[in-house]
């Protein structure tokens, strides 16, 4: 921590937390969208802050290089109580490597918990939507995911995402037209925190976040800030671990 106020980290931390509005900022130095090892600090670090607030029971995870990387740094330590890792959304469209699966199987691996598997597609439209909310296994499913204790996800750019997740022209044209700047999972916020538009997908809503005792977004790079400043103004975070570059390219932005 001596090292962290010299380099100035805690004073920005300390920026950041009070111009998003985020009670908890951690912030790694550099810039995890040039760097890898920074990515690989920035995961370490959430995997601390998971590891000191996470006391056992159901832990939901989102996809995205960036929780990734959290599954791939937070050291293999049996915990000694029980806990359950669940994908917060299907997401089956993405590599594997960085769908919610996979990570919620590494996560569960690592910390010596259980896990289950979503293998609903990410992009649904309205029918099939419908059709697995109607699902029993689906509701049962949903059911424990909503009763999560920790949310750990990433943020990201909302073209980005909308082109990863393969979304129709259409569905660009139109969120470029409502101005979306970020997304946080599946949904699609513009400059003032309005979510302009939301994916039909099977998993977490916002309408459940006030259940989720903590919620932890994992995020850097300097590209990432306006995305950031969008999700935190429309969406609950309680933790933020983020880098440098990312933190600073924010402050630039209001
Ligand atoms: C996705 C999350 O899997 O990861 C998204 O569901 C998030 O909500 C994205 O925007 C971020 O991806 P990355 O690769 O930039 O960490």
């Amino acid at each position: 921590d001596v090292i962290r106020e010299i380099d100035g980290l805690k004073e920005l931390e300390a920026r950041v937390e009070k111009l998003l509005g985020i009670p908890e900022v951690i912030i790694v130095s550099g810039d995890s969208g040039q760097d890898p090892l920074v990515k690989r600090e920035m995961g370490y670090a959430a995997g601390r802050v998971i590891r000191e607030r996470f006391a056992g029971g159901v832990l939901a995870v989102t996809g995205g290089t960036t929780v990734a990387t959290v599954a791939e740094m937070i050291p293999a330590n049996q915990s000694g109580y029980a806990i359950e890792v669940l994908p917060a959304r299907g997401g089956v469209g993405e590599n594997v490597e960085v769908q919610a699966n996979t990570i919620a199987a590494l996560f569960a691996a690592k910390m010596g918990g259980t896990y289950r598997m979503l293998h609903i597609p990410d992009t649904l439209t309205e029918e099939a939507y419908q059709f697995f909310l109607e699902d029993s296994s689906t509701k049962e499913y949903l059911q424990s995911l909503q009763r999560a204790h920790m949310l750990v996800h990433g943020i990201g750019q909302a073209i980005t995402m909308a082109k990863r997740r393969g979304g129709s022209k259409e569905l660009i044209d139109l969120l470029k037209r409502k101005g979306a700047k970020g997304e946080a999972l599946g949904y699609y916020f513009d400059e003032a925190g309005r979510v302009v538009h939301a994916m039909h997908s099977i998993g977490l809503r916002m309408n459940d976040l006030p259940n989720v005792q903590l919620i932890v977004a994992v995020a850097g790079g300097a590209d990432k800030a306006e995305a950031l400043l969008a999700v935190a103004r429309g969406s609950r975070q309680d933790v933020l671990i983020t880098d440098e570059a990312c933190a600073e390219a924010t402050l630039r932005y209001v």
